[in-house]
């Protein structure tokens, strides 16, 4: 039976570093770090995700605030907004919630932000920096992974690691920062040949490309360490019963509220066959906010120098 990486666990001790590194600051003299969270229109996922994120500010004494322009804002105004949070002494970090409404433009947005405040690490000099081995502000979710592998002792150093899914949010940044620390890695995709097969190569698994239950047990080598990113919601009963065979809790809780939380990777499956593995909800996605404040507090600390 696989070790659980417990994300929760995990998130709680990166949110503890960031309440010492305020409190640190407070000693000082220093005031607080400031997050600023824009959320454009009213998307209930981005509503749950931000709220999450101001919560978890509150828990570890950093401010926040909540910008909640509506769903029909110009670019122009957004950017308007952006500007004024990056010329806002009192603001360490800005997030643009994604996806933004269809009518914008995220790349333009995200690329406004004032590299310094860009908490997310979405800005084409801090995706330079990490590309050089620099440091810099990085991607909250590859980082808190990162920090996850390195608690739990995984080794990556000439190990096979591959990573499916190429996003700029996950993927990508996971790439680099996997092979940073040595691993050997393989970036796979919706188009690779013989997904399994590649999969089946991989010492460690970063599954983020977000489709619910798409890796299956047979696609991993035995003792492998598996990181599910993927955070899926599932409604079709029979998708449900393929995924979840062998794990009755997750189809009773289908049956009861009418959908599922559910990973990219087939977790019954997965605990039989690998040697580590995160859960979802409960892995990865408590340590992408702990990312975020870690981003926050390290932004705030390099600003005052
Ligand atoms: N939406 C989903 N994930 C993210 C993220 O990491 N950052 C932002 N800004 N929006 C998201």
């Amino acid at each position: 039976m696989a070790q659980v990486l417990d994300g929760k666990a995990t998130a709680d001790r990166l949110l503890e570093e960031v309440r010492q590194g305020v409190e640190g600051r407070k000693a000082r003299g220093l005031r607080a770090p400031c997050l600023a969270v824009v959320l454009v229109g009213e998307d209930p996922a981005s509503q749950v995700y931000v709220r999450g994120k101001v919560r978890a500010c509150a828990q570890t004494g950093v401010l926040s605030q909540e910008h909640l322009p509506s769903a029909d804002i110009a670019q122009a105004d957004l950017e308007a907004l952006i500007d004024r949070l990056n010329a806002d002494e009192g603001v360490d970090g800005i997030l643009v919630q994604l996806p933004l409404p269809r009518h914008l433009d995220p790349k333009a947005a995200l690329h406004r932000i004032s590299p310094a405040k860009d908490v997310d690490g979405f800005h084409p000099l801090n995706q330079g920096l990490l590309f050089e081995g620099l440091p810099g502000l990085r991607p909250c979710t590859p980082s808190a992974v990162m920090r996850m592998l390195e608690i739990y002792g995984i080794e990556l150093k000439g190990a096979r690691a591959v990573v499916l899914g190429r996003s700029e949010i996950v993927g990508k940044p996971m790439a680099l920062m996997l092979l940073e620390k040595h691993a050997t890695v393989t970036i796979a995709h919706s188009r690779t040949r013989d997904l399994p097969a590649v999969c089946r190569e991989a010492d460690l698994l970063v599954a983020a490309i977000g489709k619910p239950g798409m890796v299956e047990g047979s696609w991993l080598k035995p003792g492998a360490t598996v990181v599910d990113v993927g955070i899926n919601r599932v409604e079709d009963p029979a998708l449900a019963a393929r995924i979840f065979a062998g794990e009755p809790k997750k189809l009773e809780q289908l049956q009861a509220k009418g959908s599922v939380l559910c990973g990219d990777v087939r977790y019954g499956e997965a605990t039989a066959v690998a040697g580590a593995v995160t859960p979802v909800p409960g892995g990865v996605g408590p340590l992408t906010i702990a990312g975020l404040l870690l981003n926050t507090l390290q932004a705030c600390e390099a600003r005052r120098g």
